[in-house]
């Protein structure tokens, strides 16, 4: 039986948003974890909410994944978006170039006809590096845009998939076992009582960056992600969650 046969979507909206205590949650029809085509629908509805809530001259904050992918390939263009600009949340987190916030902000940017600005970090810094690179007047001041943005649209997976699609070191992956990591956003792991247990060394926007002006969206499907998605709003609830019938009924557990 579908969420829809029984009473609509808006029901188990608001539903969820009680069970995760997030302000506004959409639901689109279907799991992504079955379907390629929902997570298209996902990127839609995210498309919906950005023209909805931003203003000219904002800045967007993008993380990476299949999900935002799909998200850049549903933007379509919208006079508001002429003066936005598409920024990268973090750098490098061992991601496929397709999948990588730097190709989504640009891809997105130019389906809105807005604007980018690329990060362009390696993903393995040495620490040092990492602090000089910061340093550098070019990179401290797109991370200062990056921190500016008014809003971050981010995905969130299950930490063993992030882990094995990223090819952590074995170490790592230890730390992740041990610590019962079941969460991955942004490069930081979380455990099921949304505790950060472990966090990828990325420049970028840190967690702690975020700020109570900023408009949050996270945007996550399929049934498979359903832990993941709850452990991540204990952390910090979002504005905004964008995710699927799949994912839903699986947090209520149904
Ligand atoms: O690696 C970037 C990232 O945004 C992760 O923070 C997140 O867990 C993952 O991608 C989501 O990927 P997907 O949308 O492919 O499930």
């Amino acid at each position: 039986e579908t969420m829809k046969s029984v009473t609509g979507l808006a029901d188990w909206e608001q539903r969820v948003a009680d069970v995760l205590q997030v302000q506004r949650v959409i639901i689109v029809p279907g799991n992504s974890d079955r379907y390629s085509w929902v997570k298209k629908e996902l990127g839609r509805a995210c498309v919906q909410q950005m023209k909805e809530m931003l203003v000219p001259d904002d800045i967007v904050a993008v993380a990476g994944g299949t999900t935002l992918a799909d998200v850049a390939e549903m933007m379509t263009p919208d006079e508001k978006f002429n003066n936005v600009t598409f920024v990268p949340a973090r750098g490098g987190l061992g991601e496929k170039v397709e999948i990588q916030a730097n190709t989504i902000s640009s891809t997105m940017a130019t389906k809105a006809n807005g604007k980018y600005r690329l990060l362009h970090v390696p993903d393995q810094l040495s620490k040092e590096t990492r602090e000089s690179l910061v340093l550098e007047p070019g990179i401290k001041e797109l991370l200062r845009f990056i921190r500016q943005s008014k809003m971050v649209v981010h995905g969130v997976g299950a930490a063993s998939t992030m882990a094995e699609r990223r090819e952590t070191k074995s170490a790592t992956l230890d730390t992740l076992e041990e610590k019962q990591a079941v969460a991955e956003a942004f490069g930081y792991y979380f455990d099921k009582y949304g505790q950060i247990v472990h966090k990828e060394k990325t420049i970028g926007l840190q967690l702690d960056d975020l700020q109570e002006n900023q408009t949050v969206i996270t945007v996550a499907g399929g049934a498979s992600k359903a832990e993941a998605i709850t452990a991540y709003m204990k952390y910090r609830p979002s504005d905004v969650l964008i995710t699927d019938e799949g994912a839903s009924q699986a947090v209520l557990g149904l």
